[in-house]
């Protein structure tokens, strides 16, 4: 029996901490190793970033004679770095070149490349980081690297020398993929090479996820050389595993799959002497929740005898898995899981069978663990859109990666919704003093999701494009302190939803059309739109204040007189500015979302006070006062009691009382909007000194 051991604990590593107990290192058969550099084959849709590589230069690699470009095209930020003269001899399975310079991200948390890609197709990705001591620390540090919002690996390098290859199998859903870099505090992040290469989509099926690799080993090399591109046509490299007893062909093996690992790699194989029965390979994990798949590759490359015969049968964990396996002579048979194998240790045996003259061989073998990337990424229209808007203004932001996931790091300035699985939309907007001019962009319609925009102080002009009208779920629209020109257009009374427009500070003319003021009386819409010379804004209605009284007992009676006074000074004006108070409010149009109660309050800033219900919030509703009461979890006040509430203020409609301004009832969250009463309450009156 012969038995090789595989233990992946260490994936970063990649290698074989137990061999064979009978190996011994072959001799270079140097006179039959042909280095053949197939620089013909096609390397279309192959891509190469030697990352830092000065912008704008590219080589052809000696080996591979693959075209390496430099990564800046793919990122705007990270600077270029070599790494030690010491390091650049490090013999590695790339080439020395690709290691040289690294690009490092001393600045941001999170630093994305982004890749165009075919999306659909599967690419094997590969990131490969060797430090080298380019910043001559001598202090390795230690960072995560995420594909697209999803934790890929954690990038752990114990030394400087040590060269990490890590590769993914991966098809991705949209357009592009982001490669992300993040700063954990444990030192400055950086990266040497990325490779892409696209895959067959037959090859490597999983039920779902995406396969990383463990290992991938040319069984019985007899030239102890990686083997990569050239002679694999998917530039997969394979490594060494040099065993005691091997055979090797100098003719060609054929393959008659998608998988087509290299001819080099299936010209060798391992195999025990004729007395023995048995191959032992053993993986070894220590992580029980892990799913694999492996991938087994066969080719008989002795010419039998006609009274010889090579058969078996493979055994996973002691159970029957494939078989009985009789190598074709020169030609590779692929075994391959179709299912995950969820253990922490997997062994397979190959056992000859009963009527094999041969002991059983292996020639190459490959392990991949299930990486279920959770976290969607963004909505690809709204990432286009985005992206384009970036463009359009000249967005002076560190947006890189995925817009909205994973949520920590999602772009400054914007929102967006999370829903389970389902891919996040951006749903607020912040470009607030982001120096941006010209038009309001006609991007901005394809952000089909967003409820609250806002662009103020800037320097747009233009009028207010009828496009707008199509942000169906906008419900603040922040234009204040610009130079938009042009009337107030009335079909922005359409945006049903909009409860919020600020149009302050810019050069609007004419007056407020009749559509918007009707929202304005029935209290669904709150306009902002001083500061604009030449716009006669509508009048305002005046603040109700409870005029103070010092004196306890007069106190009451001087109040009622005042307020008589204003009531009636308040319907006059009323009067003649042609509008009054509807009283048949929609409870619906009457509405508000947690996040405006959040704007509201300015995060809750200021407490007026706190009472049985829970606790009272001062706020501003446009350019009006507002108290807004948040029913507190604790309170006794439950369900059916705050809905009565809000009947009864709807039906309640007496000048004397408090205005009702609206509600918000989001699950938990549920809170009261009355018109803001500036001189404290009646009883602070009464009972004062
Ligand atoms: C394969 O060989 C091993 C080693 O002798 C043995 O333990 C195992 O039972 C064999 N499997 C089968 C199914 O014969
Ligand atoms: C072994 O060989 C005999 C005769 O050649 C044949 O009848 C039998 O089916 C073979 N058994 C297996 C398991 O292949
Ligand atoms: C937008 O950002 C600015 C600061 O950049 C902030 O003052 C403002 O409150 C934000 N607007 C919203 C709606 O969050
Ligand atoms: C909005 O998206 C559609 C569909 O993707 C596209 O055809 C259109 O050009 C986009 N509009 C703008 C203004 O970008």
């Amino acid at each position: 029996m012969v038995a090789y051991f595989f233990n992946l604990q260490n994936r970063e590593n990649l290698k074989t901490v137990m061999k064979m107990s009978k190996h011994f290192l072959f001799a270079l058969l140097s006179s039959c190793v042909v280095a053949v550099f197939v620089h013909c084959q096609d390397q279309s849709g192959f891509i190469s970033l030697d990352c830092g590589l000065p912008e704008g230069s590219n080589y052809d690699d000696v080996d591979t004679g693959i075209n390496y470009i430099s990564d800046a095209a793919f990122i705007n930020t990270g600077d270029s770095k070599t790494v030690s003269p010491v390091f650049s001899t490090v013999s590695t399975v790339l080439s020395n070149k690709q290691l040289w310079y690294v690009r490092t991200f001393p600045e941001n948390i999170r630093n994305c490349y982004n890749i165009k890609v075919t999306s659909g197709t599967k690419y094997l990705i590969r990131a490969t980081f060797m430090y080298g001591n380019y910043d001559s620390q001598n202090k390795v540090p230690d960072f995560e690297l995420h594909l697209g919002p999803n934790l890929w690996a954690r990038i752990r390098l114990y030394n400087e020398s040590r060269v990490l290859p890590f590769e993914i199998i991966h098809a991705s859903t949209l357009d592009y993929i982001n490669i992300c870099l993040i700063n954990t505090n444990l030192g400055t992040p950086f990266i040497s090479a990325i490779e892409l290469r696209p895959l067959k989509n037959s090859t490597y099926v999983t039920q779902s996820g995406s396969l990383m690799l463990l290992a991938r080993y040319d069984m019985g090399s007899t030239t102890n050389r990686s083997v990569r591109y050239g002679d694999d046509i998917y530039d997969r490299i394979w490594r060494p595993y040099i065993t005691s007893t091997q055979l090797s062909t100098k003719s060609a093996i054929a393959s008659s799959d998608d998988y087509h690992p290299a001819e080099s790699v299936m010209s060798s194989a391992s195999t025990l002497e004729n007395s023995s029965e048995r191959i032992f390979v053993y993986f070894e994990t220590f992580d029980p929740i892990s799913q694999f798949y492996f991938y087994l590759y066969f080719a008989e490359i002795e010419k039998l005898q006609v009274n010889q015969s090579r058969e078996f049968n493979i055994y996973l964990n002691d159970e029957m898995w494939f078989g009985p396996v009789n190598p074709t002579y020169l030609n590779t048979t692929t075994v391959f899981s179709i299912a995950p194998i969820g253990k922490g240790m997997n062994y397979f045996w190959l056992n000859k069978t009963k009527n094999s003259t041969l002991p059983p061989i292996i020639n190459a073998i490959e392990a991949y663990t299930v990486k279920e990337f959770k976290q969607s990424q963004t909505n690809q229209s709204d990432v286009d859109t985005i992206i384009k808007i970036k463009s359009t203004y000249g967005v002076n932001k560190h947006w890189q990666g995925d817009p909205c996931a994973p949520r920590e790091y999602s772009w400054d300035g914007l929102e967006c919704s999370y829903n389970g699985y389902d891919p996040p939309r951006i749903v607020s907007l912040n470009l607030s003093s982001s120096g941006l001019t010209g038009n309001i962009a006609p991007d901005l319609v394809n952000l089909t999701s967003i409820q609250n925009l806002d662009l103020s102080n800037n320097n747009l002009n233009g009028s207010l494009p009828e496009f707008l009208t199509k942000l169906s779920y906008l419900r603040v629209l922040n234009l204040s302190h610009n130079s938009l020109n042009g009337p107030v257009p009335g079909f922005l009374a359409k945006l049903t939803s909009l409860r919020i427009l600020n149009l302050i500070g810019n050069k609007l003319t004419g007056s407020v059309p009749a559509e918007l003021v009707r929202r304005l009386e029935d209290g669904s819409l709150v306009i902002s739109c001083d500061g604009n010379p030449n716009l006669r804004c509508y009048e305002k209605k005046k603040n109700k204040f409870v005029v103070p009284v010092v004196a306890a007992a007069a106190a009451l009676f001087t109040l009622l007189v005042a307020l008589a006074i204003w009531l009636i000074q308040k319907r006059r004006k009323e009067q003649a500015f042609g509008y009054k108070r509807n009283d048949s409010l929609e409870l619906k149009s009457r509405s508000f979302v947690y996040s405006d109660i959040l704007r509201i309050t300015n995060n809750f800033k200021r407490i007026l006070g706190k009472g049985g219900f829970g606790t009272v919030y001062h706020g501003y509703l446009g350019d009006t006062q507002v108290a807004v009461k948040i029913l507190s979890s604790s309170s006794s006040q439950g369900y059916k009691e705050f809905q009565a509430e809000i009947t009864l203020l709807m039906r309640v409609h007496h000048r004397n009382l408090t205005n009702f301004v609206g509600y918000c009832n989001e699950g938990a969250k549920k809170g009261l909007i009355y018109e803001y009463m500036a001189n404290g309450n009646l009883q602070q009156h009464l009972s004062g000194p």
